[in-house]
């Protein structure tokens, strides 16, 4: 079964001084998904912003709202995440004791649930949980900062995951590293969501932002046609 590509660009690498007017333009300029980086100064190395931004920034547009929680513990927050706004809640496989149970509390919350796993987790993780979830995150950097080189040996990673979904209705998410030259070798191996901040947002403008988003589109295309 193949799944509707979906370009998802983070907000992370605009420019958070003018957050509501970026999410505007990137989605003038294309975006099919608007990725929210949540960083806590814990789990991963840098702090980003909470729910209270989020639900700011809602009102800015239709689009499905991706929140990625790089935080841990991620229980006692989902309920404040999906408050704010957000469509889909991805957590870390390490940021609880209990995978299974942060899963049943999103949907629980109606929200749709994901799953994150760091380059160095691996996909037997998620064999248990498979039905709980709506999205896969694979991440091809190390989570905490935008513009880091993609791990190459996520491909192979991706695929390997792509068969594990088999005809489950689950999104296959790659964050991290994306650009017109990686998109390709994703899109091959089965992944249909790309989230991608510094090689959507460079430029600064509408435009240059409208000419990022498609060419990271073509390239996925054209690796899958
Ligand atoms: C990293 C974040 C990513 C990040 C990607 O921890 O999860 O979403 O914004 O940035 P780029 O596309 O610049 O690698
Ligand atoms: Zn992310």
């Amino acid at each position: 079964m193949t799944r509707p590509l979906a370009i998802a660009p983070s907000i992370l690498a605009s420019d958070f001084s003018k957050l509501g007017q970026e999410v505007r333009d990137v989605v003038e300029a294309g975006a099919d998904w608007i990725h929210l980086d949540v960083m806590d100064g814990h789990f991963v190395p840098n702090i980003t912003f909470g729910p209270d931004v989020i639900a700011k920034l809602r009102p800015h547009t239709d689009r499905i709202f991706d929140t990625h929680l790089m935080i841990a513990p991620c229980d006692p927050y989902l309920e404040a995440f999906a408050r704010a706004g957000s469509d889909i809640i991805t957590v870390h496989a390490e940021a609880g004791p209990h995978l299974d149970r942060s899963l049943q509390a999103i949907r629980n919350l109606g929200k749709k649930a994901g799953v994150s796993l760091n380059p160095s987790t691996p996909e037997s993780v998620i064999e248990y949980v498979l039905d709980r979830l709506d999205l896969i995150l694979v991440m091809t950097v190390n989570p905490g900062f935008g513009g880091q080189k993609f791990i190459g040996s996520m491909v192979e990673k991706t695929r390997r995951i792509k068969a594990m979904i088999g005809d489950r209705p689950i999104d296959l998410q790659i964050d991290g590293g994306v650009t017109p030259d990686t998109a390709p070798l994703v899109s091959a191996a089965g992944a249909n969501v790309l989230v991608a901040g510094s090689a959507v947002f460079k430029g600064g403008t509408i435009e240059s932002y409208k000419t990022n988003i498609s060419a990271i589109r073509k390239a996925a295309e054209a690796a899958i046609s």
